[in-house]
């Protein structure tokens, strides 16, 4: 059973800017929840209790939010506005959450290395908030379906979206050998490529299962593109060893870490909204 979990928020989020000059990206809302509420719920849900975040300077707003607040609690203490805080009350008392700073800001590879100390010799979790992926309501989760492949076949599991031929770009690809319905055997991945370079339509999303071997191989990446240490150049030399799996999830993926992206995103939870 998988019990930490990993979010690097440490980022700069410029393509929110001027929002995230002084707002973590991580904490901007979809309706009434900032991204990152979503993606502790995800991993609340999939049976995780350690809360692991990677954070950077100006992102204390996250350690206030999960955080109890005695006043505003008592204030809005039997009033109808005490039903908003129900949710965050319920991972506060189901989940824990430790911080970390990345010091400098080297790309998600160096983020989750960040955390390493936090670590132990078992697999865990690494979300990336800004993808919002919201999955049938009784299916059981992507961190959940991860889990299980990984203990199905003890290695490595990625979350996968098949995107459209003017996406492939912005995102880690793979080429791989398809085993059932959704699971594929990765064998390459390929970090934006061009379309012509596209091995595939079948883009990583920001869920991971990550052995933990995969913490010594982050410590010993070089900086690649932007010279950032990149988490595809780790994962790729454990797909290249065939250690590494691929699950096509059966949901919905907002890349809300775009303006375009976080509007869809927005409406359609909007849209969704129970109406009371
Ligand atoms: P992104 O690349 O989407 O976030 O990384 P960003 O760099 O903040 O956004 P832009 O491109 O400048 O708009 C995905 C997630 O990984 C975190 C980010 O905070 C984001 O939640 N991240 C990224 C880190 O924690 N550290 C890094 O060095 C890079």
């Amino acid at each position: 059973m998988i019990t930490k979990c990993v979010f690097p928020v440490a980022g700069y989020g410029t393509r929110f800017l001027p929002a995230t000059k002084s707002t973590p990206k991580e904490m901007l809302p979809v309706v009434n929840k900032p991204l990152l509420h979503y993606a502790v719920e995800e991993a609340c849900a999939a049976g995780i209790q350690d809360m692991i975040m990677v954070t950077s300077r100006g992102k204390h707003s996250i350690q206030d939010y999960f955080d109890v607040s005695y006043e505003l609690d008592s204030h809005i203490a039997g009033t109808p506005a005490e039903k908003s805080l129900y949710s965050i009350r319920g991972l506060l008392k189901n989940c824990t959450f430790s911080y970390t700073r990345q010091n400098e800001i080297k790309g998600l590879g160096h983020a989750v290395f960040s955390a390493r100390h936090l670590l132990d010799s078992q697999p865990f979790a690494v979300t990336l908030a800004d993808d919002l992926c919201i999955t049938p309501k009784n299916s059981p989760g992507i961190l959940s379906s991860l889990q299980q492949l990984h203990q199905e076949h003890g290695c490595s599991v990625v979350a996968l979206a098949e995107v459209d031929d003017e996406k492939v770009s912005r995102y880690g690809v793979i080429r791989g050998k398809q085993l059932s319905d959704r699971v594929w055997k990765i064998e390459d991945m390929v970090e934006k490529p061009t379309l012509k370079e596209a091995p595939s339509r079948l883009a990583v999303v920001g869920r991971y299962l990550l052995t933990s071997d995969l913490l010594e191989l982050l410590g010993q990446t070089e900086a690649g593109r932007n010279n950032e240490i990149q988490i595809t150049d780790a994962l790729k030399q454990k797909a290249q060893k065939g250690e590494m799996l691929g699950y096509l999830f059966d949901g919905q993926w907002f890349d809300c870490g775009s303006v375009k992206g976080f509007v869809a995103a927005t409406n359609h939870v909007y849209s969704n909204l129970s109406t009371d």
